[in-house]
């Protein structure tokens, strides 16, 4: 592995453009850096699929980012952080990994013992990461999870908002509302960060949302400064970003994710 130099690019992946959201909170918190940013959309939902194919699919990415010379990989989804964080940290003990986290912590302090809707995929939600997380955390919240199907193929379409958005949303968590009442949610998938205006709207104002995009930028400032990695030397000039994604329709996504992004490609 080449050594890792302080200008080389931060590497940012996800099974598509959820991982966006994350890389907009690292350009705010870590404006300098360089960054590439690998979406799979080739490969998404992650979180529909078994934990060996997300952690082949996530070690392959991995390993290319690597070689490309990422001097930090920044796994921007909780499904393949669940899935493959830990195997990538034994396989590139010198590169620092950082992955993401559902925000269960602040979630569970809004009130006494709040009700929190926990929003993830499916693989997200059965595996032992995750549950550990909640056991740890929890406090006397009482957490319900909703896997929610269709919501991350929705955003991959570019639908973050509207009739369409709102109508799958009201489809996954009107039975919850009307149920108790809710006090907080986490959104547990970057990709749901795109949608939060509609899922806000829908959950209704006495609703809290979290999601862990700050959380995890604050992480990567704090390992690369830890490893002496900050890119500091350009005083303080704009750090670049480069796109890559695996679909097809490669030039489409493109597209998009410099949309979701706010930037012209
Ligand atoms: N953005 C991914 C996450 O945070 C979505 C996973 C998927 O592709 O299903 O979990």
């Amino acid at each position: 592995m080449a050594s890792l130099r302080r200008e080389n690019p931060v590497a940012v992946f996800d099974s598509g453009v959820g991982g966006i959201s994350v890389l907009r909170t690292l350009r705010k918190i870590l404006p300098q850096e360089n960054y590439i940013y690998f979406g799979d959309s080739a490969n998404a939902p992650y979180g529909e699929k078994n934990v060996d194919e997300v952690r082949i699919i996530a070690s392959e990415a991995a390993r290319r980012l690597i070689e490309y010379g990422a001097k930090a990989i920044v796994i921007a989804c909780n499904t393949a952080t669940s899935a493959a964080a830990v195997f990538l940290r034994q396989a590139y003990p010198d590169v620092p990994i950082i992955g993401m986290e559902p925000a269960v912590k602040p979630a569970s302090t809004v009130c006494e013992s709040p009700t929190v809707l926990v929003m993830a995929t499916p693989l997200t939600l059965r595996e032992k990461k995750f549950r550990s997380l909640i056991d740890r955390c929890g406090g006397k919240a009482e957490f319900i999870d909703v896997p929610c199907h269709g919501l991350v193929e929705m955003v991959e379409r570019g639908i973050t908002s509207g009739v369409e958005m709102e109508a799958l949303l009201h489809s996954i968590l009107d039975g919850y509302l009307f149920e108790r009442k809710v006090d907080a949610a986490v959104l547990g998938c970057t990709h749901y960060i795109h949608a939060r205006k509609s899922i806000c709207s829908v959950l209704g104002k006495e609703v809290r949302v979290f999601d862990g995009a700050l959380g995890t930028a604050c992480e990567v400032k704090r390992r690369l400064r830890e490893a002496d990695l900050l890119n500091n030397t350009k005083d303080n000039a704009l750090g670049s970003v480069e796109i890559y994604n695996s679909a097809k329709d490669h030039d489409k996504m493109l597209d998009l994710s410099y949309r979701l992004l706010g930037l012209e490609e």
